[in-house]
């Protein structure tokens, strides 16, 4: 007999019974007591008798309107994300950077009418890209003045088009992602050796956005103690000669590929480093590492990879390192930190995007150096995760 049809014993249809719903609970012995107060506290906060309470007590309130501010930057972060490239594209910071502009002069040098300039004036404003003067102009706000002084970073939001396009049905990425995308043709050297023109387009991309990732790193680790360094997939050049340009007697060594290597010969091959510098060609999977340097950089090599791939890369340094040389390795880290827990989530999908590469933790990597046989491993604090974190290794 069907639900529908079943009557009580004395004949009256009873109300049909909900489908068996799978048990949400798990049994409470398998959870710690951090996770049940986790659970606890999820039904809490979905609960809308304690949503009122919480609006009603101020510290409750600053805790819940901090999250639904979060919450709500989560949601429209698309939107955020086409208004700072409405901005990068008409170069709204370099336009604002030397002085405040009325809006008739930003809709002039724009070419936008005034209406749709005022319109994304406010957006930005909002975002704290830009504010208005005393006198009603309009200057660069903090984030503004950050884009305005960093190439780098224009250079991610306009290559980010081409990434988000990719990503515009996360389900189906993630269900069936298709062998190619736009985002791994781009980064074609993931996939085997790149032609010069595609060389071109990633490494510049990968110089502009450099040089917080460079600081980051040179803060945090000395190379005073070593006297030459090699950085492998060093792309145009830009870490080594930073470091470099720091210890003035560091032997620098830089190896990438050879359409790039090319191209860093062209950029650094009669700089100021001068005799210092060789720049070598080859493959960090499968050529000998070249050199005998004292110092191994991976400056945003690893996360491109997947394991397999990147115990490759580690086995074959290790292979060339002698006891007491240092491996280091720098890239953005997933972590605990809200730094980074952003680059969690960032990497996790850009690199699937990408289909290629793993965005790990210092203790994943850590695990990949034990495997490759390094030891004495240790994490380097770096002022901004989100930028780059550290780890070294030695043999
Ligand atoms: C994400 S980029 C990082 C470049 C640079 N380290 C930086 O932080 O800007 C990865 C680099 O690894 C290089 N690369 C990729 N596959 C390689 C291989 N098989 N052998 C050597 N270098 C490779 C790329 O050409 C590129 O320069």
């Amino acid at each position: 007999m069907t639900d529908a049809a079943r009557l009580d014993e004395r004949g009256a249809s009873i109300a049909p019974r909900d489908p068996p719903m799978p048990s949400t609970k798990p049994a409470p012995g398998s959870l710690s007591y951090r996770d049940r107060f986790r659970l606890w506290r999820n039904g809490m906060i979905g609960d809308p008798g304690f949503r009122r309470l919480s609006r009603r007590l101020p510290g409750l309130r600053r805790i819940a309107n901090r999250r639904a501010n979060g919450l709500f930057a989560i949601t429209a972060g698309f939107a955020n994300a086409q208004i700072l490239l409405a901005c990068v594209e008409l170069d709204l910071f370099a336009r604002l950077a030397p002085a405040p502009l009325g809006v008739a002069e930003i809709a002039r040098q724009v070419a936008l009418t005034p209406e749709a300039t005022e319109r994304l004036l406010r957006a930005a404003e909002g975002l704290d890209l830009v504010c208005t003067t005393g006198d009603g102009r309009w200057t660069l706000a903090d984030h503004g003045a950050v884009v305005a002084a960093s190439p780098g970073i224009a250079a991610m939001v306009r290559h980010h088009a081409m990434v988000y396009r990719d990503l515009a049905d996360p389900v189906a990425l993630l269900r069936d992602p298709p062998a190619e995308t736009a985002t791994s043709r781009f980064w074609s050297y993931v996939g085997g050796e790149p032609g010069a023109p595609d060389a071109a387009a990633y490494s510049e991309l990968m110089r502009v956005s450099q040089d917080m990732v460079i600081a980051e790193v040179l803060d945090a680790y000395s190379m005073a103690g070593h006297a030459r360094l090699i950085d492998i997939g060093g792309g145009d050049g830009a870490f080594i000669a930073a470091a470099g340009e720091r210890w003035k007697d560091l032997e620098l060594d830089l190896f990438d590929l050879p359409a790039v290597a090319n191209r860093a010969r062209d950029r650094l091959g009669r700089g100021i480093l001068g005799p210092r510098l060789t720049i070598h060609g080859g493959s960090f999977f499968d050529d000998p590492i070249p050199g005998e340097p004292d110092c191994y950089a991976l400056i945003r090599v690893l996360y491109d990879h997947d394991d397999e791939a990147a115990l490759r890369i580690l086995t074959n340094i290790r292979r060339a390192m002698d006891p007491g040389d240092t491996l280091i390795i720098g890239e953005p880290m997933a972590g605990d930190t809200p730094g980074g827990k952003l680059v969690a989530a960032y990497f996790t999908f850009y690199l699937l995007a990408m289909r290629s590469g793993r965005c790990r933790t210092p203790a994943d990597i850590f695990a990949l150096l034990r495997a490759a046989g390094f030891i004495r491993m240790r994490s380097h604090a770096t002022t901004m995760p989100v930028v780059a974190s550290l780890v070294s290794a030695q043999i």
